[in-house]
């Protein structure tokens, strides 16, 4: 996939978006179907969880972008990643519904994913991923204390993220509401959900269950995909 410069500034550290294929999309945007069964995740989501969360929130963010896209008919030709990571150019009524729903379509789409059944390579990060994370963070351990920790010190409703930054090195980020990290023009790795919506139905107001629930349940290829 060829860099975003241009109109977008160097976008050399986030030219590797190609496995995020939600991230290629353009207008009109469609919901992916989540590619597994809707008991495969538990604990991180049940049926009921998934029903809500993946078949009508994530698809009415869908249904939002699309309709905010039809207003604005010179946007149609940019791909999602491009409409996030470009969001301070658009015209001023166009950006907090770029902001919200392209946001929360990327966001989601990658969510379902990180938390899909994988291979027994999955178990762990390997590759280029793995080399930063260690690099960063000397164990998988104390990674994913430091991520739990930032995702119970958020108040209100936002995502915990890792992300690579501009220098490519590994951070933690907290973004609320459904603010993709692109809109910062840093490449999202894994992300936890933590408005309520992810996690009433199975945990009510346990938090850390529900974090240590999608914890266990990342699938570490995608995970790595996003920076290989
Ligand atoms: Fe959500």
């Amino acid at each position: 996939m060829a860099h975003w410069n241009g109109p977008f500034g160097d976008g050399t550290h986030l030219a590797r978006v190609a496995p995020d294929v939600v991230l290629q999309q353009k207008y009109p945007f469609t919901l992916p179907p989540l590619g597994y069964a809707n008991t495969a995740v538990v604990p991180a989501a049940d049926a009921s969880t998934l029903a809500a969360h993946h078949d009508k929130l994530h698809a009415a963010h869908v249904t939002a972008l699309n309709a905010a896209m039809e207003k604005f008919p010179a946007l149609q030709e940019y791909s999602l990643g491009q409409l996030l990571m470009g969001l301070r150019r658009w015209p001023a009524e166009a950006r907090p519904l770029i902001r919200e729903h392209g946001s929360a379509h990327a966001s989601h789409a990658l969510y379902w994913k990180l938390i899909a059944p994988g291979a027994p390579t999955a178990a762990t990060p390997s590759g280029r991923l793995g080399g930063m994370l260690t690099r960063e963070f000397e164990t998988l351990e104390k990674c994913l204390a430091e991520l739990k920790a930032t995702a119970l010190g958020i108040e209100g409703n936002g995502w915990a993220w890792m992300v690579k930054t501009a220098t490519n090195r590994l951070a933690l980020r907290v973004m609320t509401n459904e603010d993709s990290p692109l809109i910062e023009a840093e490449l999202p790795i894994l992300g936890i959900d933590m408005w309520e919506h992810a996690y009433s139905r199975l945990y009510q107001t346990k938090r850390e269950a529900y974090v240590d629930a999608v914890l266990s349940r990342i699938n570490w290829d995608v995970a790595g995909a996003q920076v290989e």
